[in-house]
């Protein structure tokens, strides 16, 4: 298990650490204000850079689509409020990027000057930087369990195309109990769980269940009609 001065490094499948903290939208209990939703918990590197300017313009005016899925966005920087407060309102005022332009971020920017929320979540991360967080992405359920989780360097802006699969893919397994091959994306097939019995999986490789195709015994995949995948999104997991 990896270690970062006495933190444990939170993984895929356990419950959000908890903490406290000062926020551009006031004071928030995390994950607990948050139960019964998704949250998307990020980390960026610094106030006033380049790179996390153009991804918080692009989150903030991603915002709605996130909502929508029944996801809130929260932030995270080792900066402190005042700093927070004057880059967002510097990028609403001041910044035109790609089309985007008066960008408001709504959604809760956490200070966390002595780090203990960065350290608590592995997002600091000494071979890239001992005083900045990566650019870090927890995708938390609405139970507060960490379902995914996404690193990516300083110098590399996020995909938010891939943010918004994920999100979906992860809502998408749960409320049809399937998984997702590669690169899928809504309308595509989807992989149907393995046949618990020899004599399922050989009425399906013998094509003689509706709707599923089998490439081996091991690998069958199923139609799943768009509309109802997006009819299902948002929901809670059961
Ligand atoms: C940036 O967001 O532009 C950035 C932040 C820290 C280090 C390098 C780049």
């Amino acid at each position: 298990m990896e270690s970062n001065e006495n933190y444990v490094m939170p993984r895929i499948g356990e419950k959000a650490p908890s903490f406290t903290a000062v926020t551009t939208q006031g004071n928030i209990n995390f994950p607990d204000d948050y139960a019964g939703k998704w949250t998307i918990l990020f980390s960026h590197p610094a106030d006033f850079t380049p790179v996390c300017t153009s991804e918080f313009m692009t989150f903030a005016s991603m915002d709605k689509e996130f909502h929508d899925l029944n996801c809130q966005l929260v932030g995270l920087s080792v900066d402190g409020l005042y700093s927070h407060i004057a880059w967002l309102r510097t990028i609403k005022e001041k910044i035109e990027y790609k089309g985007m332009k008066n960008v408001e971020v709504n959604f809760p920017l956490i200070e966390d000057i002595t780090m203990e929320v960065a350290k608590k979540y592995g997002m600091i991360q000494p071979g890239e930087s001992n005083t900045k967080a990566v650019r870090a992405v927890f995708f938390i359920d609405a139970m507060g369990i960490i379902r995914t989780i996404i690193y990516y360097p300083l110098s590399l802006g996020r995909n938010f195309d891939e943010l918004k699969r994920v999100l979906i893919g992860l809502q998408t397994a749960d409320n049809f109990g399937v998984a997702l091959p590669a690169d899928w994306r809504p309308g595509d097939d989807v992989i149907v769980p393995t046949a618990g019995s020899c004599g399922v999986a050989k009425s399906r490789m013998e094509g003689q269940e509706e709707g599923v195709t089998c490439y081996d015994w091991f690998f069958c995949t199923k139609k799943l009609d768009k509309a109802k995948v997006e009819a299902a999104l948002g929901k809670k997991k059961a």
